[in-house]
């Protein structure tokens, strides 16, 4: 791991950002660690509407298998930081997470964006009604179908409430992120990604725009990403050894 420098948060805003790498050491794959196969899965035929179609038995597997896998595994030291850190700076903090795992709220963090969906959620894949809760496991049997469709005298699967490759991001969640970055014009701010190897757009350009509205910005991953050179200073090491020393939790007496 680089030398890791202390993070001046006195006064500023945190937008952090982070994505599968974050959860490495909780010991969930990543895509990039895998060559762009998600266990071992091609991402187009488990995460993009076309694979759904084509098999959604193959992709409510997919789903149920990593739905099943999270809850054995626990949040890490990456995770905890950045809980520790939110509680610290409060409404100054956002977290902006591309994970689907659930384990940034399994480690305390609340003001948590999940721009990519969660796998513990379902929605219906015709109709507009509100995604819901679900835990449920669609391993084998009839695949889960929406009641709301159904009594309108039409079929339709139900499927997990996640943004699939070609699928818009949630507007609600592009805008509030935006108002974070635009509050307080003038007072300093920070956008830190952590774990994510910026290849995946819109969220890869999220730099970009902080870096138009004057924050400093850094990352931390293990390896260069493909849009390092946007940032202004980078941490190449595991996020659970650099997040506490990043935000100086492995000072004596904190
Ligand atoms: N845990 C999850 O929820 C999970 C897992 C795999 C994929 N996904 C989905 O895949 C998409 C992939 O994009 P992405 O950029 O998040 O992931 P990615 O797999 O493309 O990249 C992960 C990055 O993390 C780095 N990395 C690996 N271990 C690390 C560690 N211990 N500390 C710091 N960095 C580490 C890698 O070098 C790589 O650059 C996301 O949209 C996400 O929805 C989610
Ligand atoms: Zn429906």
């Amino acid at each position: 791991m680089t030398p890791v420098p202390t993070l001046d948060l006195e006064d500023a805003r945190l937008l952090v950002l982070t994505g599968a790498g974050v959860s490495a050491e909780s010991g969930l794959a990543t895509f990039r660690d895998s060559n762009g196969l998600w266990e071992q899965h091609d991402v187009q035929d488990v995460a993009s509407p076309e694979g759904f179609e084509r098999d959604p038995r193959l992709v409510w597997k997919f789903y149920s298998l990593r739905r099943e896998q999270a809850k054995t595994v626990q949040p890490n030291a990456g995770h905890r930081a950045l809980a520790d850190v939110e509680k610290r700076l409060q409404d100054r903090f956002m977290l902006v997470t591309q994970n689907i795992d659930g384990l940034h709220q399994r480690a305390g963090s609340d003001r948590v964006i999940e721009i990519h969906g969660s796998l513990f959620r379902t929605k219906c894949s015709r109709c507009d009604r509100a995604p819901f809760d679900d835990q449920a496991l669609y391993l084998e049997g009839a695949l889960p179908v929406c009641r709301v469709c159904e009594g309108a005298g039409h079929e339709a699967l139900l499927r997990p409430d996640i943004v699939w490759f070609g699928e818009m991001l949630d507007q609600g969640h592009l805008r509030a992120i935006d108002a974070f970055m635009r509050r307080d014009p003038g007072s300093p701010s920070v956008f830190l990604a952590v774990g994510t190897s910026g290849v995946v757009w819109p969220v890869a350009g999220l730099v970009n725009l902080a870096r138009s509205l004057g924050a400093s910005t850094c990352l931390v991953n293990a390896e260069p990403a493909d849009n390092t050179s946007r940032f202004h200073s980078f941490v190449q090491g595991k996020s659970a050894e650099v997040l506490p020393a990043l935000f100086g939790l492995n000072r004596a007496g904190h």
